[in-house]
C-alpha cells in the first residue's frame, strides 16, 4: 500500500438482533478476533440497533478486544422535543466512535441532503466521525450520472467544512443497486468511482485531507468477492450489511 490509512470494515446490522442475539454475536465475534488477531492496518466498527449499544459496548469493553464501536444514524439536535430520536450526544456518552450518515435506506424515508448535513455537524460536535454513505441509483448509472450524483452527495455533505474534519470522515460508496442484492459492483467500478470521490475530496478540502480520508465500498460484500474490492488503491474497507450478521462471514472477511 501506499498510503497510510486504516483500513475499516464496519458491520451495519440495521434493524436485526434484539440484545439477546446481540450479546450472543459479538461474543462469537470476541471469541474469533481474540483467537486469530485482527491484521495490522485493519480497523473494525459495529453499528448494532441502540437497543444494543450500550451492551455491545461493554462486552467489548470487558473482553478486550479492538472492535469500534458505531451506530447506524442520530438525531442532528443535542435534546429537545424529538420523539423516539437519539442524539448524538447520547451517543458519544456510550463511546460510540463512527456514525452512519445518510444510508440510502434512510435517505429513500426522506432524509435529504440538508438533514444528512445536519446530522454530520451533530457528529462533529460531539467529536465522532461521520461514516457518509453515498451512491447512485441502477437508473442513475445507466443514464451515466453516477459519479455527478456522487459529487454532488459529497459537496452537500462536506463543503465549506475545515479540512481537518474532513479528513477525520469515512465515505461509504454504496451504489443503491448493490445493496441487499446480492449484486456486487465490479471491482473497476468500485475502484473508478472511489478514485473519483478522493479527487472531489481533494477539491473540496485539499488533497492532504483528502489522502486520509477512508473510502469503502458497500453493497453485497461476502468473504468472497472482498479480497478482489480491495484491490482498488482508493479502497480503504467495506461497510456490510447482510454478512455482518454471520460471525463465521464477517470474520473472514477481517481476518482474510
Ligand atoms: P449489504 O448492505 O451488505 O446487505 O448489501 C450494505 C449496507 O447497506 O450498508
Amino acid at each position: 500500500m501506499d498510503h497510510p490509512r486504516m483500513t475499516l470494515i464496519s458491520a451495519n446490522w440495521k434493524m436485526h438482533l434484539n440484545h439477546i442475539e446481540a450479546l450472543e454475536l459479538v461474543q462469537q465475534l470476541a471469541e474469533r478476533f481474540r483467537a486469530s488477531t485482527i491484521p495490522a492496518g485493519r480497523e473494525v466498527s459495529i453499528h448494532p440497533p441502540f437497543t444494543c449499544l450500550a451492551m455491545v459496548g461493554a462486552t467489548i469493553a470487558a473482553e478486550r478486544v479492538p472492535i469500534s464501536l458505531g451506530a447506524q444514524t442520530c438525531h442532528y439536535a443535542d435534546a429537545g422535543a424529538h420523539t423516539g430520536e437519539v442524539s448524538a450526544g447520547m451517543l458519544a456518552a456510550l463511546k460510540v466512535r463512527y456514525v452512519i450518515a445518510g444510508h440510502s435506506e434512510r435517505r429513500a424515508r426522506g432524509e435529504t441532503d440538508q438533514v444528512v448535513r445536519e446530522k454530520i455537524d451533530a457528529i462533529y460536535r460531539h467529536t465522532m466521525q461521520p461514516i457518509l454513505c453515498v451512491g447512485e441509483t441502477a437508473d442513475e448509472r445507466h443514464r451515466g450520472v453516477a459519479e455527478e450524483k456522487v459529487r454532488q452527495q459529497l459537496a452537500a455533505a462536506l463543503s465549506g467544512r475545515p479540512a481537518e474534519l474532513v479528513a477525520a470522515a469515512v465515505i461509504a460508496y454504496e451504489p443503491l443497486w448493490a445493496i441487499g442484492t446480492g449484486a456486487t459492483a465490479s471491482p473497476d467500478d468500485v475502484a473508478n468511482m472511489c478514485s473519483a470521490i478522493r479527487d472531489e475530496l481533494e477539491r473540496v478540502a485539499g488533497t492532504h485531507a483528502a489522502a486520509m480520508v477512508r473510502i469503502q465500498y458497500g453493497g453485497s460484500v461476502t468473504a468472497e468477492t472482498c479480497e478482489a474490492l480491495l484491490s482498488g488503491k482508493d479502497v480503504d474497507g467495506f461497510l456490510i450489511g447482510g454478512a455482518s450478521l454471520d460471525a463465521e462471514q464477517f470474520s473472514a472477511i477481517v481476518i482474510g
